[in-house]
């Protein structure tokens, strides 16, 4: 008896592959996925790559999904590793019984019962009697080749039509209820689409889940989208997100688009990685399964008042699931367009040429919230510096929140005008809100405490510098580092370095850095922290180590960054008592804490 399998997509959704690799092999970043040496095989080379929703090992062969991984990595059974995943995941495995093996079957037997549908729709289109709505599709401009990779159709004219053609197959009307196709009147069973375009959905490994239909012309509604079924839900569902997963892990950009028709002109176009939400509002469902694919997806609503006020909404959606590698980029067309008009007038040099206009959310967000905002009164402007905090504290990330709320800040400040006095110097801002909010300073310290961490964390890069090898493991860590400005261009190096080097030595590391012309500028630092260098050359990775943590544990971290963290470690070691590493990193986290709060003068309470 087979688990649901709607229970196993939630499962893998739940347990990021890479996480879960990351603990027994150590990965680091290759462009937008993982690699690390295989497992599965004696390696010094990595040839094990980590992608969105599988592994594999050009060494070796090896491949799988995170449940495969755990079963060979482990040994493990299949219910075994499923059972160890799910409690990490805090999910309750369901239990196989024979209910819910009907269950999935019947599934199965749905989305049989809609690719069925599907072929009457097409066969009808590009016969006789779709002619009229085959002509409706090239007037709006699709090729023949486009409704066909659509697989576009047409739902004839009701009235048990479809019902009648699958009778054959033994399909009866209540599967298609079941299956959203059709729905129960008072005179029995009744068509749920009948005069309309047929668009079918499919999930993200392309089962058929549901369609939409849109009527020819004016009519309303003008778009029928399927009800919720077994295999189709929306709040999960995004229209043409098989075929753009595939485009956007060959490199196409992912843009998120309001409607089935924009979806399928940019593609034709040849913008292949587009997608839109069906009839409903983006939700965090839609933004998890968009990140998977990609950092920064690019928002593109329609021009028009609503579109705004969508891509506004989704904006504040995802600021309350932003982390440093899950934002978005918006894009605004102008206000009579949207994408598949935009293309039809200018072409897919129009598209291109908005699309290299997309900004970050950070460089937009503080115009987005402005609109509308009364900002000549006082109770105005108080107001309107609310909703920038409330958007800048929705962000669960304490550091990112710290750098929005700075950022909008300050262009709140910047544009705030002031009537010049005399006596009175004008403030050294211009008096525009800056195109993009300048870059916060990180909070001041007492300057001799400020040159000590300066110090440290000079002395931590010039470790990095001499063992190479290490920079993987404390990238993490390292990266919550405050270095002087003029020192950050060695650490992105650094970033840069591991995520394409072949070995991690010196060498190769200082010919990387040549390249960039940072060669001498990171000889300096070596010099200038020579004094304190405690590491013979020869050293082995884990004295360095060693040091470098214990350094580490010296830095004055912000209070708020090391609670965040405490309560991570909390919630990770509750999930997981068992868990002694969890534990270990707890306990190191409330030491800190504890360290923190009593030496450091003036801190908030905890
Ligand atoms: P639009 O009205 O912008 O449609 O609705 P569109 O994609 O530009 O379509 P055309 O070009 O007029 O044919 C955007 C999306 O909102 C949903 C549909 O998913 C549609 O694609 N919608 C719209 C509905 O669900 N019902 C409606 O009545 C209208
Ligand atoms: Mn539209």
């Amino acid at each position: 008896m087979a688990l649901p399998a709607n229970f196993l997509d939630e499962l893998r959704a739940r347990t990021p592959i890479a996480a879960v690799i990351g603990r027994s092999v150590k990965l680091t970043r290759s462009s937008r996925d993982w690699k690390g040496c295989c497992p599965f095989h004696g390696e010094k080379t990595p040839s094990f790559y980590v992608y969105e929703d599988h592994y594999h090992c050009f060494g070796c062969g090896e491949h799988g999904d995170v449940i495969t991984f755990v079963m060979k990595s482990t040994g493990a059974g299949f219910m075994e590793a499923v059972e160890d995943l799910a409690a990490q995941a805090g999910l309750e495995v369901p239990k196989p019984t024979p209910q819910a093996a009907e269950a999935e079957q019947r599934r199965a037997g749905l989305s049989e019962v809609l690719e069925a549908a599907l072929k009457e729709y097409q066969l009808w289109l590009w016969g006789q009697e779709g002619r009229p709505a085959l002509d409706y599709l090239r007037g709006r401009g699709l090729a023949d080749d486009t409704i066909r990779r659509f697989q576009l159709g047409w739902s004839g004219e009701g009235r048990g039509a479809l019902a009648g053609a699958l009778r054959g197959q033994n399909i009866k009307p209540d599967q298609l209820i079941e299956a959203g196709l059709m729905k129960q009147g008072e005179r029995g069973p009744t068509d749920m689409f009948f005069g309309r375009v047929m668009f079918p959905i499919r999930d993200r490994r392309g089962g058929l889940i549901s369609f939409g239909g849109r009527i020819m012309g004016d009519g309303q509604p003008k778009y029928v989208n399927g009800p919720e079924t077994a295999l189709f839900s929306k709040r999960r569902s995004l229209y043409g997100l098989n075929l753009a997963r595939e485009a956007v892990r060959k490199g196409a950009a992912m843009i998120i688009v309001e409607g089935y028709m924009d979806v399928i002109a940019l593609s034709q176009a040849g913008f292949t990685g587009a997608v839109a939400p069906l009839g409903t509002a983006l939700t965090e469902e839609h933004l998890e399964e968009i990140w998977k694919l990609t950092p920064e997806p690019i928002i593109c609503f329609d021009g028009d008042a609503a579109g705004q006020r969508a891509a506004l909404k989704t904006a504040e959606l995802a600021l309350t699931q932003l982390t440093p590698d899950k934002s978005l980029k918006l894009l605004r067309l102008p206000a009579k367009d949207d994408p598949d008009s935009l293309i039809k007038r200018g072409g897919r040099q129009a598209f291109e040429a908005a699309l290299a206009k997309a900004q970050p959310l950070s460089a937009v967000l503080f115009g987005m919230l402005k609109a509308g905002q009364d900002v000549a009164t006082p109770e105005g402007r108080a107001r309107f510096r609310q909703r920038l905090a409330g958007a800048a504290n929705s962000i669960p990330d304490k550091m990112l929140a710290a750098e929005y709320r700075t950022a909008l800040m300050d262009a709140f400040f910047a544009g705030r005008e002031r009537p010049a006095r005399a006596g009175l110097q004008p403030r050294g801002k211009g008096r525009f809100a800056p195109a993009s909010p300048p870059v916060p300073l990180p909070p001041r310290m007492a300057p001799d405490a400020d040159a000590a961490q300066a110090r440290r964390a000079r002395l931590m890069l010039a470790i990095l510098l001499a063992f190479p090898a290490l920079i993987p493991e404390v990238e993490e860590a390292f990266s919550h580092v405050r270095l002087p400005g003029e020192d950050e261009v060695l650490r992105e190096a650094l970033h840069n370095f591991v995520s394409r080097a072949k070995t991690l030595d010196m060498a190769s590391l200082f010919t990387h850095l040549g390249v960039l012309g940072l060669d001498g500028q990171a000889r300096v630092l070596q010099t200038q922290t020579r004094a304190e260098f405690r590491l013979a050359p020869d050293a082995s990775p884990a004295e360095a180590a060693r040091n470098w943590w214990s350094l580490y544990e010296l830095m004055d971290f912000s209070i708020d960054m090391l609670r965040t963290q405490r309560d991570e470690a909390q919630a990770l070691w509750l999930a997981n008592p068992d868990d002694r590493a969890a534990c270990d990193r707890l306990m190191r986290y409330n030491e800190l804490l504890t360290r923190a709060r009593s030496g450091a003068a003036g801190l908030e309470e905890f």
